[in-house]
């Protein structure tokens, strides 16, 4: 997408020094925009971490280029053990968002067909890249697809706005390019559909109010921040037609694991009566769970996040304490909706019910039955 003119994906190689991997680091936003340039897999993997870069389809990306990194690192003679042993690093940054185990897996699977160093190192860039292009191409598609959900609003309701309801940052910045629950809306935009976005703030780490009001603000998209407790009674009210999040791990029984909060944004949903989508690639899907609530493994972030938040002010980024110091705090990062809330799933092939059936209808490769 576009800043200030100039067209950006959130990661890339360098043209001139492949040895050079560009990201955004979004930690700044959306105060301050810097790119930043990452040279080993340790640096990757402390940027994963950090959050420098986060977001389900963007830290698939990240782990294809940390893996890349790790390739050009590992030693010619002690290559398979070197290259096994970055992998476990990478995996181990952050648990939910299957994008990161998927990305390393399909480096591990293709890199051993190299036989040198050389070409195996050929081969991590190789498909680092394709990682990276094939989500920001599986993104533009869950736009297009998603729009038939926004168009059927628009028309039944004429000369009135759509209003959308959004949780976290499932937008360009959580992806390569386009987003997920955001790409939609911006075809949408784009075709002259009169929107309104709801922008919960999602606490603690506000990834709504710093990063999907920013790129949605940066697009002339309406939008309004909420707090994240605000959406029920925006539901109850009629002024949500649609709520529009994305998944960090989808299982094939299609129960969602998104940001922290989405359950009860679901549940207030089908009180209401109102469409639950979740939008994700199929890289985001894991076809080995059945049960998102058992299974998913659920990020406990440290409770800093929670008791801390941080701002700007007078040019400078401050970090302020908001509850007694000795209070403790937790802060799981994420929660699973159940498949029973979610109305359906927007994936790059098209829209399914949140069911192995409707996902293996669109992924028929994905049946064990497969031929
Ligand atoms: O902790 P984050 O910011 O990496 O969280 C992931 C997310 O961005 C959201 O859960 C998002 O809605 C999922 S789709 C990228």
């Amino acid at each position: 997408m576009k800043v200030n003119g100039k067209h950006y994906r959130t990661i890339w190689a360098d043209e001139t020094n492949n040895g050079i991997i560009h990201i955004i680091d979004q930690r700044f936003l959306p105060h301050e925009f810097k790119v930043v340039q990452l040279q080993t897999s340790g640096q990757m993997c402390i940027a994963i971490k950090e959050m420098h870069v986060r977001g389900a389809g963007l830290l698939g990306a990240a782990a294809g280029y940390g893996m890349y990194l790790g390739a050009l690192e590992a030693n010619e003679s002690t290559f398979d053990h070197d290259i096994h042993a970055i992998a476990t690093q990478i995996n181990s940054t952050r648990p939910t968002a299957v994008n990161i185990n998927w990305a390393v897996k399909r480096q591990l699977s293709t890199i051993k067909k190299g036989k040198t160093k050389k070409e195996k190192v050929d081969i991590a860039l190789q498909t680092a890249i394709a990682i990276a292009d094939e989500d920001a191409m599986h993104c533009r598609q869950i736009g297009l697809h998603g729009l038939k959900l926004i168009t059927e609003i628009a028309n039944a309701k004429p000369n009135s706005t759509v209003n959308i309801l959004t949780h976290c940052n499932a937008g360009w910045l959580a992806f390569v390019d386009h987003g997920t629950a955001l790409s939609p809306i911006y075809v949408a935009h784009e075709q002259g559909i009169d929107l309104h976005v709801w922008v919960d703030e999602t606490r603690p780490r506000n990834q709504g109010s710093n990063l999907t009001a920013w790129e949605l603000g940066a697009q002339n998209i309406k939008h309004t921040i909420i707090t994240d407790n605000a959406g029920g009674h925006l539901m109850q009210h009629g002024l949500v037609d649609l709520v529009l999040v994305g998944s960090d791990r989808t299982t094939l029984t299609g129960d969602v694991a998104n940001k922290t909060g989405t359950y009860l944004k679901a549940l207030a949903a089908k009180d209401n009566n109102i469409p639950f989508y979740a939008a994700l690639p199929s890289s985001s899907i894991d076809w080995e769970l059945h049960d998102g609530y058992k299974q998913i493994p659920i990020e406990e972030r440290d409770a800093e996040e929670v008791k801390y938040v941080q701002g700007y002010m007078n040019g400078t980024f401050q970090r302020i304490l908001i509850s007694p110091e000795n209070s403790p705090a937790r802060n799981p990062s994420f929660d699973v909706t159940p498949a029973r809330l979610v109305t359906g799933l927007i994936t790059e092939r098209g829209i399914c019910e949140a069911s192995s059936k409707g996902l293996l209808e669109l992924f028929p490769e994905k049946n064990p039955q497969h031929g």
